[in-house]
């Protein structure tokens, strides 16, 4: 229908006739002659509507409106003098229309187009208009160029391709399941993956030594600006190999993505261990695009003359009294502003939050009566203070300190604004413990099919304190996203046993849930391991925007809705016969 696309129009088509066709951006009418921006999927063009030209062009040109459907044809002139427009490819041409054809008309639209203070629920129920937007073209080419270099990359790198089933039963990673009931087998429901972890795993166990999926996976938790109850993951598995072969694959891997996509990243990334990572930043996934860390003082706090610092302080397993150092903070915050620092790690269970000012005659802060001027001088060289620095303390059971000075690292570096923009900060966090436990439950940090770490002997190390067995597992961290994660993988059956008892999981349980795997695993497991990086994620990172939303084509709500389709919604009674289901209405 078209001889060229809009994107294409130049100068050296002057002169020559041209098809176009696309949507009605704008249409202005300037006493007589009147001017439409038509736009394809990628760029805009200036038609030019001049009864002096076409009268019947110029006729229908009067009945048009924004985002009609148009094919115009017509030849291409040279914009006159200063009537140039920098901002398009096109910007110094225009067509001069000779026939245009309305091939349909629109509604008023609901929203404009690249608008970004429209509701966004209003946005979702029409997402096929927001799609349309120049922003979202854009994001969708990058999502498409990414997806394909990911393919290229792992081909080259001799993965196979192999799709793993939909239809399926559990798969723990963590989250509640979505499932399916079956109308052959009343009664019995199939699970839809949260990843295809075992499969990858039989894959190997078939000899397929390297495989890769762009698979998607359907998680059902609470959702957040990074969380999507389906999403999509360039899964990946390998045999006969170590962590380091892993990384080397994962590395290359988004290397191949960000360059074809025309990015500059490095070849390698930093790794920190997991226990680093909690101690210095308070959190499994930092940002490292900026410096603040955090340091102990517990063993200075141990000496102070506070009951409640000196208690907490005796725990050092337990507790921990972090602190973490702003430079030139007593130059940049307010009084209110630091009150409202106070504020904020309350949120997140804080009994308060401490703090030193660094000033020209010596440390102060109202906690500094309780030290000697030896421990103060501690405290100085600990977190190296210079004038004008402060240092806020946080102090309590680790996990919490963790997580409230972590969280206020970041709110930090945002009220300073010092986390700069178009930069993409990869990090490793490695050795992961194995287990964690919480409210008495053990559960596994990764997964339970991780290979935890051996002693000489090849049995569990450390197996007398759950809390201190390690994993061989590592995530991928960008810009305080984790954006994927993987380890080594159990290959034998009696390890895979073990970790299933101290989780608690009987070995009833245990043959119910994953006994083909345990099957498999006596059928000449091969060592394997690999990663799973997530796309959507990773979409949203390069693209700069802050909502896995923007990045899916047809996303759910954060209440798993997806206000186009209106779905989930109810079946009718015949339905429900077939698949032996009757609803029984809770009163949550
Ligand atoms: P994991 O659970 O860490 O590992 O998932 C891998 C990556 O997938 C992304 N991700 C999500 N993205 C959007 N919405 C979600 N709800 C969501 N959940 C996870 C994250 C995450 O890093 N089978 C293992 C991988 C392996 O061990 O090989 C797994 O699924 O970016």
């Amino acid at each position: 229908m078209r001889t060229h696309y809009c994107a294409d129009i130049r100068e050296e088509h002057i002169g020559q006739e041209v098809t176009v066709a696309g949507w009605v951006m704008s249409r202005r009418d300037h006493g007589g002659v009147i001017f439409i921006d038509l736009r394809d999927n990628d760029e805009i063009v200036q038609l030019v509507c001049d009864p002096a030209d076409d009268i019947a062009s110029h006729k229908i040109a009067e009945e048009v409106r924004d985002q009609f459907v148009l094919i115009a044809k017509g030849f291409v002139r040279a914009r006159g003098e200063g009537l140039e427009n920098p901002n398009l490819k096109t910007g110094k041409i225009e067509i001069v229309t000779k026939s245009l054809i309305i091939e349909n008309r629109s509604l008023t639209m609901p929203f404009e187009l690249d608008d970004e203070r429209v509701n966004e629920e209003i946005k979702l129920k029409y997402r096929y208009l927001d799609l349309r937007s120049n922003r979202s073209h854009k994001i969708f080419k990058l999502r498409s160029k990414a997806t394909i270099a990911a393919r290229n990359s792992l081909d080259k790198q001799g993965f196979l391709e192999v799709e793993t089933p939909i239809l399926t039963k559990s798969t723990p990673e963590g989250a509640r399941d979505y499932l399916v009931p079956s109308r052959v087998h009343g009664g019995e429901f199939y699970a839809l993956p949260q990843s295809p972890q075992l499969f990858k795993q039989l894959l190997m166990v078939a000899g397929f030594d390297r495989y890769f999926q762009v698979a998607k996976c359907f998680r059902d938790e609470d959702l957040r600006a990074d969380r999507q109850p389906e999403f999509t993951q360039i899964d990946v598995e390998m045999s006969f190999c170590k962590q380091e072969d892993v990384i080397g694959i994962a590395e290359k891997l988004l290397y191949d993505i960000f360059s074809g996509c025309g990015f500059n990243v490095p070849e390698t990334f930093k790794r920190i261990t997991y226990g680093e990572a909690m101690e210095k930043y308070g959190s499994d996934k930092p940002d490292m695009r900026y410096d603040l860390s955090m340091v102990d003082m517990i063993d200075i706090f141990a000496r102070c003359d506070n009951e409640i610092f000196a208690n907490l302080a005796k725990d050092s397993k337990k507790n921990r009294i972090k602190a973490l150092k702003v430079p030139n903070g007593d130059n940049i915050f307010s009084k209110r502003q630091m009150k409202g620092f106070e504020e904020y790690v309350r949120k997140f269970g804080a009994g308060g939050l401490g703090y030193f000012q660094m000033k020209e005659d010596g440390l102060k802060g109202p906690l500094t009566k309780f030290f000697t001027q030896e421990d103060i001088d501690a405290i100085i060289a600990r977190s190296e203070l210079q004038v004008g620095d402060v240092v806020f303390f946080g102090a309590g059971e680790k996990k919490l300190v963790w997580d409230y000075m972590g969280r206020f690292r970041v709110f930090l570096a945002n009220e300073m604004d010092i986390i700069p923009k178009d930069t993409f900060e990869f990090l490793w966090v490695v050795d992961f413990p194995m287990f964690e436990v919480e409210e008495g439950q053990t559960k596994a940090l990764h997964h339970p099919f991780t290979m935890p770490c051996l002693d000489e002997n090849g049995a569990i190390a450390n197996r007398e304190d759950i809390e201190a067995i390690g994993s061989i597992a590592y995530d991928i961290v960008l810009n305080g996203y984790e954006i994927g994660g993987g380890s080594i993988r159990i290959h034998k059956e009696e390890i895979q046993k073990e970790v299933f008892k101290l989780l608690n999981i009987g070995d009833e349980e245990a043959n119910e849930k994953f006994g083909f795997l345990l099957d498999a695993l006596k059928f000449g497991a091969p060592p394997h391991g690999g990663f799973a990086l997530g796309l959507d994620r990773l979409i949203m990172i390069m693209s700069g925007t802050s909502s896995i939303r923007d990045v899916i084509a047809f996303p759910k709500t954060q209440r798993a809705q997806c206000l186009l389709t209106a779905a989930p919604s109810s079946i009718d009674e015949t339905q429900l016969d077939e698949l032996s289901l009757r609803i029984r209405k809770l009163n949550k």
